[in-house]
């Protein structure tokens, strides 16, 4: 296929959809590549509704395949939030106060009942209007202080089993091999490779 542009010019998503999808297209670009600047309102009420909002307004925007993301983290002692309010979860919305609040509201929360989980669903919108979809999920826990300066968002706060670390320990590669994200991109290669056969 010709060229896909990506609903985002954030280096760390660019990088790591053009190494799942670079097979699949001449060109990969970014917004900015090709001057485009629009801002896009998350209306939706679920990770689904959100991506495929993005993904859509940047193909209908630019006339091009496009691919967006909508990304966040479930807490199960919390009833699912902050789930697709995760960027905006704190008045301030930083980080830091984001991951403040979840501890503040985690206070007292034994460990056995502290599970949670980072959802990515990824969209593609075909210029011609079609919509494939796919999520990944990874499994971890929240933990009581934070720990790691890798990462970003609530990283410091989500532990894996498997690892026996917070994803803000891991390096790049062992977050990409194991995160939600990364899940949800190989699973949207697997479903485009059986469109191209
Ligand atoms: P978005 O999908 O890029 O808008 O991300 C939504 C929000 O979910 C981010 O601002 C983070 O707070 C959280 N989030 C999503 N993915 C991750 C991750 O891999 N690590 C840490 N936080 C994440």
């Amino acid at each position: 296929m010709d060229s896909l542009l990506i609903a985002s010019n954030n280096k760390a998503k660019t990088k790591e959809i053009k190494r799942i999808l670079g097979k699949f297209y001449k060109n990969i670009l970014t917004p900015a590549e090709i001057g485009l600047n629009i801002e896009v309102d998350e209306t939706g009420t679920s990770f689904e509704e959100n991506a495929v909002l993005k993904a859509k307004a940047f193909s209908d925007a630019s006339g091009m395949d496009a691919i967006a993301d909508d990304s966040g983290l479930v807490v199960d002692a919390l009833g699912g939030a902050p789930g697709i309010y995760s960027a905006r979860f704190s008045r301030e919305g930083t980080d830091e106060a984001n991951n403040r609040l979840l501890l503040e509201k985690l206070k007292g929360v034994p460990e056995h009942e502290r599970k949670a989980r980072y959802i990515a669903c990824v969209a593609i919108v075909f210029k011609d209007g079609k919509i494939l979809t796919t999520e990944g999920k990874s499994e971890g826990r929240i933990l009581e202080s934070p720990i790691g300066e890798n990462g970003f968002g609530y990283d410091p706060l989500f532990y894996d089993e498997n690892f026996k670390k917070s994803y803000a320990q891991l390096t790049p590669e062992q977050k990409d091999s194991i995160s939600h994200r990364g899940k949800a991109l190989r699973l949207l290669a697997d479903k485009l490779e059986k469109i191209i056969k």
